[in-house]
């Protein structure tokens, strides 16, 4: 069996990413919504894992991340802090949890904190919502931003497409970068955006810039069952596939079925 070492095995900290992204060390991110897959994720030396509100894609068959609620995001990362003894952990806030006003954003993001023990939460969007990033930080809660594609925003967008292509979105989408920088983000994730783009990004920030579809970073994230191969039925150009799970467990549990149909499952020595 492989093992995979990590160079540092203490708790991975929004410090530790910071001086990550000072020394020239990628950050390796990956999503994962329960107990299981993130003790995998960690023990494989992701440094960070994001419970992405794409569990609503994911987890729940839905079209958008819109649907998924507080409580919901609760379970989950409750689920999957259970799991993680290294990396950092960071939760999305959900659709409407945060864009009504300060108080109420920051009223939620207590509530993620402390019933689920996360590190860290993300929030999508630039200077619309600064006020609230800013009174969640000042309750001392680590704020990571996201920017480019964000997916809660898929309706007024009205397209998956690569965003800020042109000029007046590319200068808004750094100067968001900058105001979530000044304000006290200790990251900012950038989703399908030209690798351009993202690159100045990468070099006018001090904090660490984390891309999706954005090129090269000072880290990556992926969905896990999309980079597992578990949805064989969505392939952007952006995604590396390292496994097709989708034929490994449509195989195996084929072939539970067969030997239950058989009668080959359970044999003497599987039964008391
Ligand atoms: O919810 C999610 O999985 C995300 C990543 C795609 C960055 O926000």
């Amino acid at each position: 069996m492989a093992t995979y070492l990590v160079e540092d095995a203490r708790k991975v900290t929004t410090h530790r990413l910071l001086e990550m992204k000072q020394q020239g060390k990628k950050i390796a991110m990956l999503t994962a919504y329960d107990y299981t897959t993130a003790s995998i994720v960690d023990g494989a030396g992701v440094d960070c894992i994001l419970v992405g509100d794409s569990a609503s894609n994911v987890m729940a068959g839905n079209l958008t991340t819109l649907p998924i609620t507080l409580d919901q995001m609760i379970y989950h990362a409750r689920s999957v802090v259970r799991g993680v003894k290294r990396a950092l952990v960071v939760c999305d806030m959900p659709f409407g949890t945060y864009q009504v006003n300060p108080t109420e954003g920051v009223r939620n993001a207590i509530r993620i904190m402390q019933e689920t023990g996360a590190d860290a939460l993300k929030l999508e969007g630039g200077v619309e919502i600064l006020d609230t990033v800013r009174t969640i930080l000042e309750a001392g809660i680590p704020v990571m931003g996201h920017l480019g594609l964000t997916p809660q925003s898929i309706n007024k967008f009205g397209t998956y497409a690569v965003r800020a292509k042109e000029e007046a979105e590319a200068q808004k989408l750094l100067s968001d970068a900058q105001a979530l920088e000044e304000v006290g983000c200790f990251a900012v994730v950038t989703e399908k955006i030209p690798a351009a783009l993202n690159a100045q990004v990468c070099q006018s920030l001090r904090i660490p810039i984390i891309g999706i579809g954005a090129g090269s970073s000072d880290g990556q994230v992926l969905v896990v069952d999309d980079m597992l191969g578990k949805n064989n039925g969505f392939s952007p150009k952006f995604l590396r596939r390292y496994a097709d799970l989708h034929t490994i467990m449509t195989n195996a549990i084929g072939a539970y079925v067969a030997d239950v149909k058989s009668g080959d499952f359970p044999n003497a020595s599987e039964q008391y």
